[in-house]
């Protein structure tokens, strides 16, 4: 009673007046607390059943709390049977209250200042996310982390939270030893510049072939590591034009996707500090050196060695681990936030346990609220050319399929640039068939099934979204009455409206678990609906009044749409 009240902007002193104390009269709610969860808000018919104990006047008692419901206007077709009583949200109150935002103007801030929110944790978060490795592979792994992460910075800002967005990438490490020594043989300056991703993959590519059976080669790497290691600045200078060509080009490819970072940090960054991690872990007494000679820290909760993590090689080099242990703590020095995540598939899971572990062993009692958000793999992500090796590659994919399916339709040829809605549209097909299901799980990559236009598909997002953009263009002219919320009362309205009242709660379980899925299928959920709507509430040709009561409806479900679009990370197009 409380939720409907709050969401009707009744204040709760009025909205306990009837209904709380009514129930609580009732033996069986004395008992339970009553919660949101258990107390859905249905417009449909509330049956309140066989809670009344079967002793004593059941019919006296149902009808005393019958008639102290009556007088509450939240509530209205209050009847009472024997232990029965039925009673409906009132409809038009409802209706009135949220659609009373969307008159004239576009309200991109419904349900996101609701109470809901007051009891989550608001301040910094910092999200690290995308981090591919220079020279290597962009898998399709990193898709995922790039778009997972931020669709969590995303959620985090709307709800309230100051977002640090954070790249991390692994520009550290023997590979660059191999990269600069490869350079010299296979690498050329021109095509560097003409295709840096490419030219540093294939040298890296080839470098490594050549390692396999060549000595000299290794050597020539591991000699060119100490270089940069040791700061010499021919090498370091390689290096810095690898690290600046890799991340201008992956700014093309972040900028196409609707994806910017505030800070382009790395491993390289931490190579120091790391080495300071180490003297503390030894200070601290949590360093022990193996038969072997390296350096781990036991992260067991037994303490019996049964997980160990190594932070040191035997030559004193750091490793993966030890840069990120440097490189929380320079994070929370730097910014102090108030948590951190972590995206990255979930074969890293075990990395960031230990990660946390060492962390909290050395004194850092922050690491509780650091967390790694896993996700599955994607299986047989294949181009036109093969594999996957680029970004870059599966949005020209996606673009170039999703022009051919539009080219299709007439309207297409009408558009300014068909090329911008077919990537954006193609776009969203890839994010949504990545967050229908729960990230932990593995996906089959299918671009057939991605791209329909009808079924559950971020096509058919953006497609009802233009349809609703192009309902309010037509209907620019219309004059304005003042909005009657009497004129929505139809299921196919009424089921709109309680759809959308459930926003807010979407928002936070998406809040809780960091699952977009929840999001996703509320929107789905929402353009099923809208769809059933444009077919049984026509604008055209209907009144005055309620062409425009309808338009009021269908301008609420456009603007919830485009705003929950832009947190999963969608560009919500106007015309397709
Ligand atoms: N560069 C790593 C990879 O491609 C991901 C980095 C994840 N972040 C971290 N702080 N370790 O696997």
């Amino acid at each position: 009673r409380r939720r409907i009240a709050e969401k009707l902007g009744r204040t709760l002193q009025q909205s306990e007046d009837a209904f709380i104390p009514a129930l609580s009269a009732v033996p069986v709610f004395k008992k339970q607390q009553l919660s949101t969860a258990d107390f859905k808000l249905s417009l449909n018919t509330l049956r309140v059943s066989g809670i009344l104990p079967s002793s004593g006047d059941i019919q006296l008692q149902t009808e005393d709390l019958a008639s102290r419901l009556k007088q509450d206007s939240v509530v209205e077709d209050v009847s009472a049977g024997s232990g029965v009583i039925n009673f409906r949200v009132n409809r038009k109150l409802l209706v009135q209250k949220i659609l009373e935002p969307f008159g004239k103007e576009e309200d991109d801030t419904f349900g996101l200042n609701s109470e809901l929110f007051n009891t989550l944790k608001r301040g910094t978060t910092l999200v690290e996310y995308s981090s591919p490795n220079i020279a290597k592979k962009f898998h399709a792994g990193h898709l995922r982390s790039t778009i997972i992460g931020n669709f969590i910075a995303n959620l985090k800002q709307s709800l309230g939270n100051n977002v640090i967005r954070m790249n991390y990438l692994g520009d550290w490490g023997m590979q660059f030893g191999l990269l600069g020594a490869g350079f010299g043989q296979f690498g050329c300056q021109e095509k560097l510049k003409q295709n840096p991703l490419q030219h540093l993959f294939e040298v890296y590519v080839q470098v490594n072939k050549e390692a396999e059976h060549n000595e000299d080669m290794r050597l020539a790497a591991r000699d060119f590591f100490r270089q940069l290691e040791q700061h010499e600045s021919q090498a370091v200078s390689l290096w810095q034009q690898f690290r600046e060509i890799t991340v201008e080009e992956y700014q093309h490819v972040y900028k196409r996707l609707g994806v910017h970072f505030d800070i382009y940090s790395g491993e390289s960054f931490h190579q120091h500090q790391a080495q300071e991690v180490v003297q503390q872990l030894r200070s601290q007494g949590l360093l022990k050196t193996t038969e072997k000679g390296t350096g781990v820290v036991d992260v067991s909760p037994a303490g019996d060695m049964s997980n160990i993590c190594t932070v040191l090689r035997s030559d004193s080099t750091t490793l993966y681990i030890t840069r990120d242990i440097a490189a929380a703590i320079d994070r929370r020095e730097k910014f102090n936030f108030d948590e951190m995540i972590y995206v990255t598939d979930k074969s890293q899971a075990n990395h960031f346990h230990q990660l946390f572990q060492i962390l909290l062993a050395l004194g850092h009692t922050w690491a509780d609220r650091c967390q790694h958000v896993p996700f599955g793999l994607v299986q047989g992500m294949k181009t036109r050319i093969g594999e996957v090796v680029f970004l870059e590659d599966v949005l020209d994919e996606a673009r170039a399929r999703m022009l051919h399916n539009m080219n299709q339709s007439k309207t297409t040829k009408e558009m300014d640039n068909p090329e911008d809605t077919a990537e954006k549209v193609g776009i969203s097909a890839l994010i949504i068939q990545d967050f229908k299901g729960p990230l932990q799980s593995d996906y089959k990559f299918d671009w057939d099934r991605m791209l329909q236009a009808q079924g559950d598909t971020g096509v058919f997002l953006q497609y009802t979204h233009a349809r609703l953009c192009s309902l309010a263009r037509r209907n620019k002219g219309i004059e304005v009455v003042e909005f009657n919320p009497s004129l929505l009362l139809e299921q196919a309205s009424l089921s709109i409206v309680q759809h959308l009242l459930r926003y807010d709660e979407v928002l936070y379980q998406s809040a809780q678990d960091l699952q977009p899925k929840h999001l996703v299928n509320f929107l789905l959920k929402l353009c099923h609906l809208v769809a059933s709507a444009h077919r049984e509430l026509p604008v055209k040709g209907s009144p005055q009044d309620v062409a425009q009561a309808r338009l009021q409806l269908f301008n609420g479900a456009c603007s919830v749409l485009a705003n929950g679009m832009r947190i999963l990370g969608i560009t919500p197009v106007h015309k397709m």
